[in-house]
């Protein structure tokens, strides 16, 4: 399976690149069978992530999964952004060869893991709220 148009294009000109020094939360997750690693930084204005930026040191697929992830958790609330699964950013995508799904999953955990980190630098235990991080079961990482 070939990448989709949309793939190519967020792989090319990737949205929200960059970092936000004063980042509300910050959360970084790398692949261990890959190496690839993606952080995430969010900025927070009452229950609304307000700006979001990433950087992704890895395959095309992670980069492009970052940055539509971004693109549809930007001025969404919080509780909306945990919602953001990994497949609802493939499908936004049209779609990733299977080998390649694991890359989504990295996205998903690195707004997961920044929504996290806002909570403990607000002094509140982020477990109960944010729940797991998942762990990506859903492809062979053959790499
Ligand atoms: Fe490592 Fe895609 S995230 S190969």
């Amino acid at each position: 399976m070939a990448y989709s148009e949309k793939v190519m294009d967020h792989f090319a000109n990737p949205r929200n690149v960059g970092e936000i020094p004063d980042a509300d939360g910050v959360g970084e997750v790398g692949n261990p069978k890959c190496g690839d690693i993606m952080r995430m930084y969010i900025k927070v204005d009452g229950d609304v992530i307000t700006d979001v930026k990433f950087k992704t040191f890895g395959c095309g697929a992670a980069i492009a999964t970052s940055s539509m992830a971004t693109e549809l958790i930007k001025g969404k609330k919080i509780e909306d952004a945990l919602k953001l699964t990994n497949k609802a950013v493939m499908e936004a995508l049209d779609g990733l060869p299977p080998v390649k799904v694991h890359c989504s999953v990295l996205a998903e955990q690195a707004i997961k893991s920044a929504v996290a980190d806002y909570y403990k630098k607000k002094g509140i235990d982020p477990a109960p709220i944010v729940g797991d991080i998942p762990e990506c079961e859903s492809c062979a990482c053959e790499l």
